[in-house]
């Protein structure tokens, strides 16, 4: 980092004025009185409106952040980028779209619809989201415990981070799993398709998709986990490979096309980056070859996507020249 420092050959050379526009940016997103909070589950339902975080890291290593991004959120779908490279990485795609397409459903997130193969659209909503957990539960080490398993998650996880440790809500668990008349049904249809390996234990199954959901990070954690997916897989905190490139492209390309609920077409045309948000109000952005981005703030739209959050990105297109075409 140092040798490329005295060298100025950073992948952004001028850093302290890219600061300056993150920080322009983030100060009018924060005007943003836009959305409203989540409110099917009490924990979501009382967020504070106010919290708004930005964190950047490049691919070699410079950060930046500003607001409130040390506060932890839950991962809710950001979470499914993370188990769809896992699932990846453990058992290759072959295996992984055996049962989940790539395709985006072009209907909510969570309604009750599979592809004409009966298979789930695509990782990226909650039925595939489901059911990447039940791949990675039946097939990647069955001998694993959920206990295990959860442990097993948990570190993966926190090597795409840098190895920053992240935690879990456990009353957001447990909420999660009370309102979840919706995953539960969605659940038994890909049961009643025979969506799921053998041997799969559609309980298990289900409160580990509840489980990752409830993992907590905050905007620092979070904009090392995009920065490994903008660096083909490498962390560039500790330099370990974590991903196989072929495993961040298909996770990429999901992503592109998918990331943004049914926003996912409109983002992929006017922002043009790949990019995954949560109910929580996080949102995950990966320029490739250049940078990680984390936002996070709990106001979120009409089709689940983060006000400010979404502000943001649009402004960081009207500066820079980040859109991919
Ligand atoms: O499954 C649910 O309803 C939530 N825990 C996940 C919510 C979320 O962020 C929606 N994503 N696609």
């Amino acid at each position: 980092l140092i040798t490329r420092a005295f060298r100025s050959q950073f992948v952004i050379p001028d850093f302290q004025d890219f600061i300056k526009d993150i920080e322009e940016m983030y100060w009018a997103a924060k005007c943003n009185m836009d959305g409203k909070l989540a409110s099917y589950i009490p924990q979501l339902a009382r967020a504070n409106q106010e919290h708004w975080g930005v964190s950047v890291c490049t691919i070699d290593g410079q950060r930046f952040s500003i607001g409130d991004v040390t506060v932890p959120f839950t991962l809710q779908s950001c979470s499914k980028p993370l188990t769809y490279a896992m699932a990846l990485e453990t058992l290759g795609p072959d295996v992984v779209h055996n049962y989940v397409g790539t395709e985006p459903s072009g209907r909510n997130f969570n309604e009750l619809v599979l592809d004409h193969n009966m298979k789930p659209h695509n990782p990226m909503i909650n039925a595939g989201a489901i059911l990447v957990c039940s791949l990675l539960k039946t097939l990647d080490k069955p001998e694993m415990t959920l206990a295990e398993k959860f442990d097993y998650v948990m570190s993966f996880f926190s090597r795409m981070a840098g190895n920053e440790v992240l935690g879990f809500n456990n009353a957001v668990f447990l909420s999660e799993r009370e309102a979840a008349d919706r995953n539960y049904a969605l659940g038994f249809y890909m049961r009643e398709h025979k969506c799921y390996p053998e041997k799969t234990n559609l309980r298990e199954c289900m409160d580990f998709y509840f489980q990752c959901c409830s993992m907590e990070a905050n905007c620092e954690i979070m904009s090392v986990m995009a920065a490994t997916l903008a660096n083909g897989g490498i962390c560039p905190i500790t330099d370990e490979k974590v991903l196989r490139p072929d495993s961040v492209r298909n996770v990429l390309s999901l992503m592109h096309s998918c990331g943004m609920y049914d926003y996912s077409g409109q983002f992929a045309f006017k922002v043009g980056l790949p990019a995954k948000s949560g109910v929580s109000g996080a949102m995950l952005i990966v320029v490739p070859n250049v940078m990680g981005i984390c936002t996070w703030s709990p106001p979120l739209d009409p089709l689940g996507n983060s006000c400010r959050g979404l502000q943001f990105c649009d402004d960081l297109i009207r500066r820079f020249n980040f859109h991919k075409y």
